[in-house]
């Protein structure tokens, strides 16, 4: 073969390679409204900055005369790339080449640009789209799982980790993505469970959809699995490129500060009215992120999930920090179970790798019943509480208005260290509301009241009395539990005058194995 046929015969090879599983099962892929692996990748990363390793590897079983069918690449796309110009590495899975599912050499793939990332200290992004283990290589396939799984574990929170779900991904495969920081996933095509609706009705007689049981919209808002729903996966491909510019490229580095245009002294009088005149009316705590973050930029994590607590990424003044906000318009923003694990969770993350956390506060409490206490709130609030004990990244607190009992103490408090403590005039920060105070510390007279009309007046005056005393961030601030009181209006400029004052924090726990946080 002369060394021109040669630089042919690769030409030709690369793009067989590029036809996966062929042009019928491409088209097929197109149907189901699905990109293929390559269009994904090419979507995600910078205009041709995708680097391809491993293009020529092939399955190596004979099993049910599997030798007989092989196709270059074996169904899953590998190398590295560029986001906004800063190297990701990157998998995505290809539907069309045996269903995606999972070989030993499938995972071999995997696991080099797993290995690779963490030398180079860059981001992870695995795209599923997947049949699961490859039926016929049995056990290989269950250990090839396994070692990435391995990898998972071994890479968290040392360097981000993504997955996005953009077709199946059943079976022992969900652990993967479920080892990752963030799960994405589609509003349809896109469905993960660790059992298949065809197993649920023969072990537990249970009817169900594909969608009902493990769908997009089912992980979003009801079992909290995934982090971000998307319309489709051209938006979802975008919002990856987002998120990716809010976080650094591992645990290392800190997040990149970018130039910002909206100054960091705006004021909006928005924020000294937004607060109503009633305690029990609610307002959009969204409102008030939008207003004080930069070009009111925010990207929202687990929105359709236990909305009661609002978690997500903005910038101020450049700086990528995390918010974490009580949110009245939902359930009066109460914490409970699903809050504090989302909350916890979001927390870890930021600290992971070191980007600040700016806390609003407005909560009445944790949400009390035997529900939730059989439900094991005590564990679950003690995740969030410890999430906040223990990050040492910079913490801005700022109580908008409600901050009581058990709950004010965990929502980044300053004893839990945080940094700066703000409240707003509007601010109630006591052990609990009025009411409850009343109802306890005067039982024993409300009981020998017997005339309705005088025991109402008791209950008022004394309501009042305590309001008076302690619904005021006063009390609070009178200790130096709480830095300053501040006027709504000036919050973006406090917040970005706080974190610059907070860049060269340097905070370090005690050396231990690992904590042992309330899982
Ligand atoms: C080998 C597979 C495969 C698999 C699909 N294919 N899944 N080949 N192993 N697991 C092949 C099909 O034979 C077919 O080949 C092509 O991929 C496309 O599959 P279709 O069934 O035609 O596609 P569709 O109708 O879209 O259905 C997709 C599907 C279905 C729902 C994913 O294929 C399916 O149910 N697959 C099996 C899922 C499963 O039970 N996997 C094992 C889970 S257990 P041709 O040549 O016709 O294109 C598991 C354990 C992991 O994963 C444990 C880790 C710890």
């Amino acid at each position: 073969m002369s060394n021109q046929d040669k630089i042919k015969k690769l030409i030709d090879l690369r793009a067989e390679a590029k036809l996966g599983g062929g042009l019928k099962r491409i088209e097929a892929q197109h149907k189901k409204g699905k990109f293929t692996a390559r269009e994904r990748i090419e979507l995600l990363l910078d205009e041709g900055s995708f680097e391809e390793f491993d293009m020529f590897v092939t399955h190596r079983c004979t099993n049910f005369g599997l030798e007989k069918t092989k196709f270059l690449g074996d169904g899953v796309v590998t190398g590295h790339g560029t986001i906004d110009g800063r190297v990701v590495y990157v998998y995505s899975q290809d539907f069309t080449i045996f269903g995606g599912s999972l070989s030993e050499t499938f995972a071999q793939k995997i696991c080099k640009v797993m290995d690779m990332a963490m030398k180079a200290g860059a981001p992870m992004i695995g795209i599923n789209d997947s049949g699961g283990a490859r039926i016929q290589e049995g056990v290989n396939s269950l250990a090839g799982y396994a070692e990435i799984f391995q990898r998972n574990i071994m890479a968290s929170g040392v360097i981000p980790q993504i997955s996005a779900i953009f077709g199946p991904c059943a079976g022992g495969a969900v652990y993967s993505p479920a080892l990752t920081d963030f799960i994405m996933m589609t509003e349809q095509n896109s469905y993960m469970f660790v059992t298949g609706p065809k197993v649920v009705k023969t072990v537990t007689g249970e009817d169900i959809s594909v969608e009902d049981l493990g769908g997009g919209k089912v992980h979003a808002s009801k079992s909290g699995v995934s982090q971000f729903l998307v319309e489709n996966e051209q938006e979802g491909l975008l919002i990856l490129r987002k998120l990716i510019s809010y976080i650094p490229q591992n645990n290392l580095e800190d997040p990149i500060v970018t130039e910002c245009a909206d100054p960091f002294d705006r004021m909006d009088d928005l924020l000294n009215e937004i607060i109503p005149d009633n305690p029990n009316q609610p307002y959009d705590v969204k409102d008030v992120i939008h207003t004080v973050a930069d070009y009111g930029e925010f990207l929202e994590v687990h929105r359709n999930y236990a909305k009661n607590i609002v978690v997500g990424f903005s910038k101020f003044n450049g700086q990528p920090c995390g918010i974490v906000a009580n949110q009245p318009n939902y359930l009066a923003g109460v914490l409970d179970i699903d809050a504090s694990i989302k909350a916890a969770r979001f927390v870890r993350f930021c600290d992971a790798f070191n980007i600040p956390i700016i806390t609003l506060v407005d909560v009445p409490g944790f949400l009390p019943g035997s529900r939730q206490e059989y439900g094991g709130i005590i564990t679950h609030g003690a995740k969030l509480m410890f999430a906040y004990g223990e990050a040492t990244v910079p913490k801005i607190t700022i109580t908008l208005r409600k901050s009581y009992g058990g709950a004010h103490d965990v929502m980044s408090s300053k004893q839990l260290r945080g940094d700066l403590n703000y409240a707003w005039p509007t601010a109630e920060i006591a052990v609990m509301g009025a009411s409850g105070a009343v109802a306890v510390l005067h039982g024993r007279k409300l009981r020998d009241i017997e005339d309705a009309e005088e025991r109402a007046k008791f209950i008022a005056d004394h309501e009042e009395e305590y309001t008076e005393k302690f619904a005021n961030p006063y009390q609070a601030a009178s200790f130096g539990y709480i830095d300053d009181v501040i006027e709504p209006r000036n919050s973006r400029f406090r917040i970005i005058r706080g974190l610059q004052s907070l860049a060269t924090k340097k905070l370090v726990n005690p050396p231990k194995k690992h904590s042992n946080i309330p899982l």
